[in-house]
């Protein structure tokens, strides 16, 4: 399972990429409006510190635009990712960067369906958001089962799943109990699995035996 950091922070980018557990990144509009930057030289910046895939999304809703604005951010570094908005418009430029060879992630993804027309259009991931159809009562993550399961039905389709609008480490566990292929969440979600108050006890017990025993290992 991969993990990617949902943010466009570069602090917090450059801290988590010192775990040596960040294998992308993904941003969308409101994280760039958060950053204060500009959307290009925040996406250069963040390229150049994490190797795998960053998700740089366009901006406008109609196809020439959203194709030129693909190809531009493409062209900024290798390892850039196009994000487009799942409708008609997007999964046409889906397709057309997906055959030049370019990534491209399919974002606001909120049905089985959508997922599977992106499949179709050559994406390299799908983003259904979890936490977004959480908070209307449906059960976001059953759309993360309902997708790998269909994927899983076609090994023709090459397209990851990514399991966006990630709001706790339960969705974590959740999502890769199903077998999604790569989770991205904020900063803060990453540093909270890392929590358990039986580890920070032990750990106490363990150091205050330790200093009993006068030892030192180095
Ligand atoms: O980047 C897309 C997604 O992860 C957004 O999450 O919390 O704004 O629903 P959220």
């Amino acid at each position: 399972m991969k993990f990617f950091i949902d943010t466009a922070d570069v602090q917090e980018i450059r801290d988590l990429a010192s775990t040596g557990l960040v294998d992308g990144v993904t941003t969308n509009p409101t994280l760039i409006a958060k950053s204060g930057r500009k959307i290009l030289d925040v996406i250069a910046e963040i390229c150049d510190m994490i190797p795998g895939p960053i998700s740089a999304e366009v901006a406008a809703t109609d196809f020439e635009t959203m194709l030129a604005e693909g190809r531009k951010l493409a062209a900024l570094r290798s390892n850039v990712a196009v994000k487009v908005p799942l409708t008609p418009g997007g999964l046409k430029v889906c397709k057309a960067l997906s055959d030049d060879g370019v990534k491209v992630n399919v974002t606001l993804c909120f049905s089985a369906n959508q997922a599977i027309l992106a499949a179709k259009a050559g994406a390299s991931f799908i983003s259904p958001f979890v936490g977004r159809l959480d908070d209307i009562g449906q059960d976001g993550m059953e759309l993360i089962g309902d997708i790998v399961a269909i994927y899983n039905e076609y090994p023709a389709f090459k397209t990851e799943v990514l399991a966006a609008s990630i709001r706790h480490p339960i969705h974590v566990t959740d999502a890769a109990r199903l077998g999604a292929h790569v989770v991205t969440m904020p900063p803060a979600v990453l540093r909270q699995m890392y929590q358990h108050p039986l580890t920070d006890k032990g750990l106490a017990a363990f150091m205050a035996d330790w200093a009993k025993t006068g030892q030192s290992i180095l």
